[in-house]
């Protein structure tokens, strides 16, 4: 064996160990963690202060130990349901409009969860060290994670790289995530009741959640760090996109010029990224997301107000109430 090949050698044997031994101490770590079931049936463990899903714990947990974000890095930090997949397109098409020709934006051919990548779903999920130069399909990177903001790794809030959020009135987003966990549950004989699961999202109990502690975590750090993170909401959005694109162009570094303008840049992110046009795609029609979802479960009414054909008198006062309670005094409104 010459020096480089044992010097090879010595990194595999190394990194194999690291590996080991970080197995080890995630089985001890584990079993400190309070654990319930979510109505979806997947396992949840409470991990500072949010439940995280069994699944992406540990991934999660390299996550925080080992990425390293670069100041030209984007970041889409989203609840889940609150329009991450429109997002994910919008952030793309805007940010690299300048690498392909119009009719060649890849968002064509590929869902924007394959273009934007997750960190605790994806990259991290069985790999502790994944290529994260090769993960992004243009610079800078374009990424995204459903970790509240507290629970960011040190480097993406200590760094100048950008972070977008956006969220969602809370009972569409119920109302959304309740049709997306039906259709995948594991065991279809066990099915959850419309108001169970209402009583666990009032009470926090399902991924990444606390709802509320989340939406606030973004909205505070964009109010100390408007530079540094973009808090947009679903609703606003879908009321005025055209304005909403040009204020993430220019949040992003890369304002439309006029010339742009005048030739219709704005509305043709817009179109190109609207849930008619994105539900109607051959790719978002068929195939699997790389964490099994099939990418049509992405795509179901995109309306305001859906909330009204499920949600009974007593629950909306519910969660009206909570509403208020959560959000006082913060200065945050839906
Ligand atoms: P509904 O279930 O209310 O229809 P996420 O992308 O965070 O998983 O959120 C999914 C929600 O966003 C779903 O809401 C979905 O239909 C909606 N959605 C997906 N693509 C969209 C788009 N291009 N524009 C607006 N809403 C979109």
């Amino acid at each position: 064996m010459d020096t480089a090949e044992m010097c090879k050698a010595n990194l595999v044997s190394k990194s194999h160990d690291a590996e080991v031994s970080w197995d080890d101490e995630f089985q001890q770590l584990v079993k400190t963690f309070p654990k319930v079931k979510s109505w979806a049936g997947n396992n949840l463990y409470f991990y500072q202060g949010f439940w995280c899903p069994a699944l992406v714990l540990k991934s999660v947990i390299s996550f925080q130990k080992h990425f390293q974000a670069l100041d030209s890095d984007v970041i889409i930090a989203t609840f889940t349901k609150c329009g991450t997949t429109w997002l994910k397109a919008l952030t793309f098409s805007t940010l690299y409009r300048n690498n392909f020709t119009k009719d060649e934006n890849p968002l064509f051919s590929f869902g924007p969860h394959e273009l934007v990548r997750i960190f605790e779903y994806d990259l991290y999920l069985n790999n502790p060290f994944p290529d994260l130069e090769n993960a992004s399909l243009y610079q800078p990177r374009l990424l995204s994670t459903h970790l509240p903001y507290a629970s960011l790794p040190t480097s993406i809030k200590d760094s100048n790289c950008r972070i977008i959020s956006i969220c969602r009135n809370p009972m569409d987003m119920f109302i959304s995530l309740w049709h997306f966990t039906e259709k995948l549950r594991e065991d279809k004989l066990e099915s959850v009741s419309l108001d169970e699961a209402f009583d666990k999202f009032c009470n926090g109990i399902y991924g990444f959640g606390p709802f509320f502690d989340h939406v606030l975590g973004y909205w505070k750090a964009s109010q100390e760090n408007p530079n540094k993170i973009l808090f947009l909401k679903y609703e606003a959005l879908k009321a005025d996109i055209n304005s909403h694109l040009k204020k993430l162009a220019m949040f992003l570094g890369v304002p439309f010029t006029e010339d742009e303008e005048k030739q219709g840049a704005v509305e043709e992110i817009a179109r190109n990224c609207s849930f008619d046009n994105l539900k109607e795609l051959e790719v978002n029609k068929k195939g699997l997301h790389s964490s099994g979802i099939p990418h049509t479960d992405f795509f179901r009414k995109a309306k305001v107000g859906d909330w009204s054909n499920y949600l009974t008198p007593s629950m909306v006062e519910r969660m009206e109430k909570l509403i208020q309670e959560k959000l006082d005094n913060s200065g945050f409104t839906f």
